[in-house]
C-alpha cells in the first residue's frame, strides 16, 4: 500500500507533469498518463514488478511531446523526466530505471524494452490506444490530423497499420490478456461502421469527411 508521503510525491509530479502535456493534443494528455499509470499498476502487481518506478514512467512518459527537442518525443520525455526527478529528490537507481522505460516506450527511438519496468509501460501505453476509449483516442487524433473515417490517411488506416498490430508487440501474458477483449471490442465497431457504409450504399468508397 502507498504511504501518504508517496502519494505527495506523485502528486507533485502530477502537477509538474501536467504542465508539459498539451491542451490541444488530447489522445496524449495528462489523462492518457493516468490512465497508463493505471494501467501500469495492474501489470506491475500481476507481474512482480516496481510498481512506483512504473507510475513515476507513465506521468512523465509523453510530456516530451510538445516542443520536442530531441530526436524523438520518447527522448525528450526521458530527458525531462530526469530533470524533473532529479529536483524532486528521487534517487539516481529510480531517475534511470524510470528514464530506461520513456526512452525504450516508443519504437520510433529504436530502443529496444529491455527491464520488466519498461516492457510494462510498453504495454501499458499500447493498451489505452484499445476500447472504447481506444476509439475516442484515435477520434481525437483523426481530428487534429485532419483524417478522413476510411480510405487513405484515414482512421481506419491508423487503426489497421497501428493498433491491429500492437498485439504482437506486447511483451507481458497480463497485457495480451487485457488486450484481447478490448481489441474484439475495436474489430466490431469497424464491423458495425462498414455495415451502415454498406446500407447507405457507400461501401468501396473513401470517405471525404
Ligand atoms: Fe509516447
Ligand atoms: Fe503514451
Amino acid at each position: 500500500m502507498e504511504t501518504t508521503a508517496s502519494q505527495d510525491k506523485f502528486q507533485q509530479i502530477i502537477q509538474v507533469a501536467q504542465g508539459f502535456y498539451s491542451r490541444k493534443d488530447r489522445a496524449h494528455d495528462l489523462e492518457h498518463a493516468l490512465r497508463v499509470r493505471e494501467w501500469g499498476k495492474k501489470l506491475a502487481q500481476a507481474e512482480g514488478a516496481d510498481t512506483a518506478v512504473i507510475e513515476l514512467a507513465a506521468l512523465l512518459h509523453d510530456i516530451g511531446r510538445s516542443g520536442a527537442v530531441e530526436k524523438t518525443h520518447a527522448e525528450s520525455s526521458a530527458s525531462l523526466a530526469v530533470t524533473i526527478l532529479q529536483k524532486n529528490g528521487y534517487s539516481e537507481d529510480v531517475v534511470q530505471q524510470v528514464k530506461e522505460a520513456i526512452i525504450s516506450h516508443s519504437r520510433e527511438a529504436g530502443h529496444e524494452p529491455k527491464t520488466l519496468e519498461a516492457k510494462i509501460l510498453y504495454d501499458a501505453d499500447k493498451l489505452d490506444f484499445v476500447g472504447a476509449i481506444g476509439l475516442a483516442r484515435l477520434f481525437t487524433l483523426a481530428g487534429a490530423e485532419g483524417w478522413t473515417l476510411v480510405g487513405e490517411n484515414s482512421c481506419e488506416e491508423f487503426y489497421r497499420a497501428k493498433i491491429s498490430t500492437y498485439r504482437e508487440h506486447l511483451f507481458t501474458k497480463t497485457a495480451k490478456a487485457y488486450f484481447d477483449p478490448l481489441f474484439l471490442y475495436m474489430e466490431g465497431f469497424w464491423q458495425e461502421l462498414h455495415a451502415e457504409r454498406l446500407k447507405l450504399s457507400l461501401s468501396g468508397q473513401a470517405s471525404n469527411v
